[in-house]
């Protein structure tokens, strides 16, 4: 495993994403990704699989220390009463009595921003989240968290793959020491069908998907945290640490990058141009 020192926090690269994993089948995928060795979780309350997510933890022999476990509040909770009362509930759920990481899911347009900040800080400091963050914040609200509030964020949790230049939030994440965290680090599968990743995969003897994971874990201060209901491809994308991509190689992939943004919301803040 490759690990991430932000903030003195000691964080997995790699992570497991959980959206979409819910039942049975959910919770059989999440304890795949234990016993595999993924020891950096990724839930939401909207994806609606704490529960899950909580179960496959206790289950696991995996001891909690061991396990970074993030969560995300919902765009449309984001005031202080509610903040408290659904971070609660779902440390209920996750059967855990606080979480590393606590972020906000989305922004939301009518949020108090100063007054969100202060919320979550205030479930820092009772040692309910052991550190804090974003997700899908552009520079703009970047700047206005650190700026203008001092909020003290571990992370900002954004869109990020071959396909979509993400170099303005990156490079902002680097001057404030947050870690960037790359959601759909798949691009929910297309990396498979790229032929640039596809020919730099065979000759490596690895997959498309091995490949991007690689590019993603070889930038400094990137966490990648692919989804997968597959046993084979829960496995194979943590096997990504024998090998290791060229210059030339990252270069390559760096530059297959443009819009191809795949996640947008009605609710969406203008994003940085891509
Ligand atoms: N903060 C946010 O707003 C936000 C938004 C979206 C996602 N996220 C987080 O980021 C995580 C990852 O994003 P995502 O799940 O949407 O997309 P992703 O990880 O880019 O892609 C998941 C898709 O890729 C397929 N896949 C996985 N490994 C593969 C492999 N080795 N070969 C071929 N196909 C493979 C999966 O299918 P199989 O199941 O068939 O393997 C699934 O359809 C989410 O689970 C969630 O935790 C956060």
């Amino acid at each position: 495993m490759i690990y991430r020192t932000i903030k003195n926090t000691r964080i997995p690269a790699l992570g497991f994403g959980t959206f979409g994993l819910n039942g049975a089948e959910g919770l059989a995928a999440i304890e795949c990704a234990l016993e595999t060795g993924y020891r950096h979780i990724d839930a939401a309350i909207r994806y609606g699989n704490e529960a899950e997510v909580g179960q496959a933890i206790a289950s696991s022999r995996v001891p909690r220390e061991e396990i970074f476990l993030t969560t995300k509040i919902w765009y449309g909770d984001l005031t202080p009463q509610v903040i408290f009362d659904s971070t609660r509930e779902s440390l209920d759920r996750l059967k855990t009595d606080f979480v590393d990481l606590l972020l906000i899911h989305w922004p939301s347009p009518d949020m108090d921003l100063g007054r969100v900040l202060d919320a979550l800080a205030e479930l820092q400091s009772e040692g309910l989240a052991r550190n804090i963050g974003v997700a899908n914040f552009p520079t703009a609200l970047m700047r206005a968290c650190v700026e203008d509030h001092g909020a003290d964020l571990l992370t900002n949790q954004v869109e990020y793959h071959p396909f979509l230049n993400q170099s303005a939030v990156y490079d902002l994440c680097r001057r404030y020491g947050m870690l960037l965290t790359a959601y759909l680090p798949l691009a929910r599968g297309a990396v498979m069908d790229d032929p640039v990743l596809q020919e730099i995969a065979e000759s490596h003897g690895k997959s498309a998907a091995q490949v991007t994971l690689r590019w993603l874990l070889q930038q400094a201060d990137v966490a990648a945290i692919p989804r997968s209901s597959k046993p084979e491809h829960i496995r194979s994308n943590f096997d990504v640490f024998d090998f290791a991509l060229s210059e030339e190689e990252m270069a390559r992939i760096g530059a297959l990058r443009g819009g191809g943004r795949i996640v947008n919301v009605e609710w969406a803040p203008e994003w940085d141009p891509a």
